[in-house]
């Protein structure tokens, strides 16, 4: 699947160095070329020589090697290759790059290189999740680098979370899909680098009076890891989202509203999008007019008549034909009977192009839950998705949009 490609594949210094070898050996085993660079800090994890014996080619360790230079220019290296990988990417390696700092070699042909760079983050999940470190890998992906992971699991530190390098496996699909060599069939690995996507996310509030509020028991689980789903695989994306108790996804922007009003402001000052996935629980309906001040209660009085409206809605309004519109529209259902019937009617109605149905009533465990049972609807037909994670469902459903945007014009669901 990779024959003749050529990896410069750049080693910096964490733990997980040692699941190069394995990645050395499954690009060679696909017929590519391999050729490393070690950073001084790799050099602690793995030595030269087992990369050289490996990837059967010389590995290139310092910037002033006159030897080196005369062989092979560090401009070279970086030119030379097909695609650069760095492997483990450390926060360090990352920050270096973010700056444009040319320290090392690795830096330098990193700098020096007009080919794709993949990226493949390991290191403490406090590094991880650092706002240093957050900023660094949305300039990166701002700048059109690749990233495969980082993975949530146990870390060598006794810590649990994001920051586990991504298995070999998992860096050679993302590999071969940059190259366009998808081995694992055609919705894996797809990249969304250069893509702009916003979703929606959570509940929205709507003010009864300046205490009480309209509301419901969307936790924005799901939109959130949408969100996260879609940023993994290098789209830009936009979060709006009502307010819940789950953490901000990371490399995403996030844009905090009470109401459906606010929402709607909100996503239409997201700009020109590739796709926009609706996941939040809009409040259908809010107070005609909310009251200025908290309404009492009169002793014998009767309570008082709560008079609602409609809320804008946000779907239907960004479904809209015109050259806004994204190219690809995503909307949910969520639903407590009929469901499929009501989610292939919804998406002619609002005129989006994919539906997301999901059943929510209270045995399902869905609101506030970590698994979700899905459709999805779409104009080819309706499709059952097994009892998945949320975080499943967002990557099936990230995958899908890929391979959405992927196509060629003429077959987009847009159109
Ligand atoms: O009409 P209903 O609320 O069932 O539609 C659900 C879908 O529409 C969801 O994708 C939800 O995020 C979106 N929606 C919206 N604005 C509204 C109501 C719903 O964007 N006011």
């Amino acid at each position: 699947m990779l024959n003749g490609k050529r990896i410069l594949l750049i080693v910096a210094g964490g733990i997980a160095a040692f699941k190069c070898h394995d990645l050395i050996r499954r690009l060679r085993g696909q017929g590519a070329h391999v050729r490393c660079v070690l950073t001084e800090a790799g050099a602690r994890f793995v030595t030269p020589l087992s990369l050289q014996a490996l990837s059967e080619d010389k590995v290139y360790t310092d910037m002033f090697s006159l030897t080196d230079e005369s062989e092979m220019g560090h401009i070279e290296l970086s030119r030379e290759a097909d695609l650069l990988v760095v492997a483990p990417a450390t926060a360090n390696i990352l920050a270096r790059m973010a700056a444009g700092m040319a320290d090392d070699l690795a830096a330098t042909v990193l700098l020096a290189t007009d080919k794709p760079v993949l990226a493949a983050p390991a290191m403490n999940v406090r590094m991880w999740t650092h706002a240093a470190t957050v900023a660094n890998v949305e300039t990166l992906k701002k700048r059109g680098v690749t990233f495969v992971g980082p993975n949530d699991g146990a870390m060598a530190c006794n810590e649990y979370g994001p920051g586990r390098m991504s298995e070999p496996a998992e860096i050679v699909a993302a590999i071969e899909s940059m190259l366009g060599a998808s081995a694992t069939g055609p919705l894996a690995g797809q990249s969304l680098a250069g893509r702009r996507a916003l979703v929606t996310s959570g509940p929205t509030r709507e003010a009864i009076d300046p205490v009480r509020y309209i509301s419901n028991h969307s936790s924005g689980k799901q939109g959130h890891a949408i969100a996260s789903a879609l940023a993994k695989l290098g789209a830009e994306v936009t979060l709006v989202s009502g307010p819940v108790a789950v953490p901000d996804p990371m490399g995403v922007k996030v844009v905090k509203i009470d109401s459906a009003d606010q929402m709607l402001a909100a996503c239409q000052a997201a700009g020109q999008l590739d796709v926009a996935i609706f996941a939040a629980a809009v409040a259908d309906w809010k107070a005609a007019s909310p009251a200025g001040a908290k309404i009492k209660k009169q002793a014998g009085a009767p309570p008082p008549a709560l008079e609602l409206t409609p809320n804008p809605d946000i779907l239907a309004t960004v479904s809209r034909p015109g050259p806004q519109r994204p190219a690809l529209v995503v909307g949910f259902a969520a639903e407590t009977e009929n469901l499929v019937a009501n989610a292939v009617d919804k998406r002619k109605r609002k005129g989006c192009d994919w539906i997301v149905a999901n059943d929510v009533s209270p045995a399902t465990g869905t609101f506030g839950g970590e698994r979700n049972t899905v459709h999805l609807v779409t104009a080819e037909g309706v499709e059952a998705w097994p009892t998945l994670s949320k975080d499943e469902v967002a990557g099936r459903l990230a995958d899908r949009i890929a391979a959405q945007l992927g196509r060629p014009r003429s077959v987009k669901a847009a159109e």
